[in-house]
């Protein structure tokens, strides 16, 4: 599916709706947030707390740019409106948020307006970062005002027109988005709700996890059911992933107990699968340095999330399912074994627990496929004898949708057919 297409009608479409929007908005500038949080007072404990926050919210991941100082903005995020570069969080006065108040801060993570009443972009999960409690964001606010300072301009959007109109944000806000903080659930445990919390919250899965629509918003109806969007392969090349369904259908977490879904969280490895792609850098940089206690909760929260059913997929013909298996025997099995079952030694299990597998949407068994899994740095503890190697140069599109047919229909797998023009899309 070529994404110009949507892009192109969305536009044509939405430019009178937006125009009309932009002079009911014009005066919706900034929010006033009345706030109890004190920031005046940071002490070691509230400044360590809010460092343990920024890690839960990952913010080092997004605002430090390759090669770039830390938390000093300026990592380019493609979106199919353009390119949206992260800003500079350190507390230098000029380039970065040294001048802002808490409540300012606050009215950021809240509602995502600037201190100059201009709207910031979701690209910054602040969707999420909503539910986040104002003690907890002025621990965070206490956290940034004390790492080092770095003076550093980040780069200018390079965004479509009318998204390149933040004052139009308005009019999205008002049809998508929610502000307030998360509120507590009392017919659920502490533990619950400190789960989920934190997964709606700081640690934002949805913003990878949850389908979103034309104009980029969550579908909160299917929250959680699986989004795609597009992120780096190795080789660095922009390609679309699928971040699977994380309810509890089949194809979803259903396989995984509780303690697994925590293991993969806090180590990245588990009985089914180890990490690999977009997810090393939320383990590595994020949950594996979270508390045992609230990774459980994470995992008691995400295995409570009623079941979404992904789409089905036709059942790939013997054609497809012999050439399939051909493939893989020869250039899959002698690791992933031919009952799919894998071994500590060889390679993970493809039978049964793999999301990526088991998703209707192939876009990332193709990826691991084509580009080879890319595994973390620092990488993990593995006793693993040899690394998977990239196939885009040994195998056609037929035989990639093949062997990708054939691991999603085999030892109980139904994730079904992939087809050629699914892998040239991956390409
Ligand atoms: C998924 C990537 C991502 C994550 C995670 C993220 N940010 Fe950001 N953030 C951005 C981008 C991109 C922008 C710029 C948005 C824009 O230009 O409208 C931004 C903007 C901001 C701004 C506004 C700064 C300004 O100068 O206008 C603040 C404050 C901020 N982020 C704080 C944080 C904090 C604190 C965290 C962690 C709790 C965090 N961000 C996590 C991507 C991210
Ligand atoms: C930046 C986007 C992004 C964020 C944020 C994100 N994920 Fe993922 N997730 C992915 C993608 C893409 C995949 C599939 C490829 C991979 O495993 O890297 C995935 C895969 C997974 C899998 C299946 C792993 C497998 O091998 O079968 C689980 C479980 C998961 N994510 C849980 C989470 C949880 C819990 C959170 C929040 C703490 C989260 N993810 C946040 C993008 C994301
Ligand atoms: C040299 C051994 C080797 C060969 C050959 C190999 N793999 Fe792998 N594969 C691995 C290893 C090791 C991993 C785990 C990478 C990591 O650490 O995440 C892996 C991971 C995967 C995953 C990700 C599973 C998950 O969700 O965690 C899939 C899917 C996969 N391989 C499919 C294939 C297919 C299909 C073929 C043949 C076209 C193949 N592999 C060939 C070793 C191999």
């Amino acid at each position: 599916m070529s994404k110009s297409l949507p892009r192109l009608l969305v536009i044509v479409l939405l430019v009178p709706v937006l125009a009309a929007a932009w002079l009911l908005v014009q005066t919706d500038h900034s929010k006033n947030t009345s706030t109890s949080a004190d920031f005046s007072v940071p002490d070691e404990s509230i400044i360590e707390r809010g460092r343990y926050l920024a890690v839960a919210g990952n913010c080092a991941t997004c605002h430090t740019a390759p090669g770039g100082e830390f938390m000093a903005g300026g990592l380019a995020f493609e979106t199919p409106f353009g390119t949206i570069y992260s800003t500079n969080i350190t507390p230098d006065a000029e380039t970065g948020i040294g001048n802002w108040t808490g409540v300012q801060f606050l009215n950021s993570m809240r509602h995502g307006v600037r201190p100059d009443g201009e709207h910031l972009y979701p690209v910054f999960p602040y969707t999420a970062f909503t539910k986040v409690t104002d003690e907890d964001v002025a621990a965070l606010y206490a956290y940034f005002q004390g790492i080092p300072a770095v003076r550093r301009e980040a780069p200018e959007n390079q965004l479509s027109f009318p998204f390149n109109q933040r004052s139009l944000m308005a009019f999205w806000k008002g049809k998508f988005f929610d502000a307030g903080s998360y509120e507590q659930v009392d017919s659920e445990s502490e533990e619950w709700n400190r789960g989920a919390y934190l997964v709606e919250g700081l640690a934002h899965c949805s913003a990878c996890h949850s389908p979103r629509n034309a104009l980029g918003a969550e579908d909160s109806g299917r929250a959680m059911a699986g989004g795609e969007y597009l992120d780096r392969v190795p080789g660095g090349a922009l390609r679309p992933w699928v971040a699977p369904n994380l309810t509890s259908a089949p194809t979803g977490l259903a396989l995984w107990p509780v303690e697994e879904v925590a293991a993969y969280l806090k180590t990245g490895l588990n009985k089914y699968v180890e990490t690999y792609g977009p997810m090393n850098e939320v383990i590595i940089n994020s949950t594996r340095h979270l508390s045992e206690t609230d990774i459980e909760a994470m995992a008691v929260y995400l295995k409570s999330l009623p079941a979404h059913e992904d789409e089905l997929n036709r059942a790939p013909d013997s054609n497809v399912l012999g050439m399939g298996r051909t493939v893989y025997n020869l250039h899959c099995g002698t690791c992933h074994l031919p009952t799919g079952l894998g071994d500590d030694e060889s390679a993970p299990r493809l039978a049964g627990g793999s999301l990526a597998v088991q998703a209707s949407n192939p876009a990332s068994l193709i990826n691991v496929i084509l580009y080879g899994p890319e595994l973390p740095d620092p990488p993990l503890p593995t006793k693993r004898r040899n690394p998977m190697e990239e196939f885009q140069y040994l195998l056609t599109d037929a035989e990639v949708a093949a062997v990708a047919s054939y691991v999603r229909s085999n030892w109980g797998n139904s994730a079904g057919l992939v087809t050629a023009e699914q892998v040239a899309k991956q390409r």
